[in-house]
């Protein structure tokens, strides 16, 4: 048996990522997947799906509490309900702000932090149009102030992996092996 399929045959839980815009959740989470054999789903997506309706639009027309509600219910669904699986979630960055998400996210899962320097995160936000928190005249100052805000809650993460250091086969290598140590301690 390969190394990932060994782990696959051990994993028992749902792998959650969480982080700030840009850190590469979904990048991370979809080779994740792919190498466990397992379904890797975004909430972002979820959301979408859901209203018809990409993330600015639902921004703009029902408002970020709306869209909020429709990303808890998302995780619920998930975490504790009809859709709770062995699987790869990627969740938004704000996800883990409410805390009966957070209850969810850092319960029974093995839970991933990706982090990345501020730079990298700004690189990777300013190639989409995507994100409506940020679309302001000082996108730093607003990952910046979510970054003070957010980083004490995902650090209750089992595994913190940067994304800036390496090549992706790196990072993919360093998230399996420390989901690895996640099982066996
Ligand atoms: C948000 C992050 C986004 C998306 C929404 C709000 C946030 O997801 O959920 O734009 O509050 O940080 P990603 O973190 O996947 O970009």
């Amino acid at each position: 048996m390969s190394k990932a399929n060994q782990l696959r045959s051990r994993l028992t839980r749902p792998v959650v990522l969480v982080g700030l815009m840009g850190s590469g959740k979904t990048r991370l989470g979809r080779m994740l997947a792919r190498a466990l054999r397992v379904r890797f789903i975004d909430t972002d997506d979820v959301v979408i799906q859901q209203a018809g309706a990409d993330i600015p639009s639902i921004f703009e027309t029902q408002g970020e509490q709306a869209f909020r509600d429709m990303e808890a219910a998302a995780i619920r669904d998930l975490l504790e309900g009809a859709d709770r699986r062995v699987q790869v979630i990627s969740t938004g960055g704000g996800a883990p702000m409410r805390p009966e998400n957070a209850a969810l996210i850092f319960g029974d899962t093995i839970s991933i932090w990706t982090r990345a320097d501020f730079p990298v995160l700004l690189e990777r936000v300013g190639r989409s149009n995507d994100r409506p928190l940020l679309r302001n005249a000082d996108p730093e100052k607003t990952l910046r102030e979510m970054a003070a805000l957010r980083y004490p809650v995902y650090r209750q993460a089992d595994i913190v992996i940067d994304t800036d250091a390496g090549s992706l086969n790196d990072i993919l290598s360093r998230a399996l092996a420390r989901i690895e140590e996640a099982l066996t301690s």
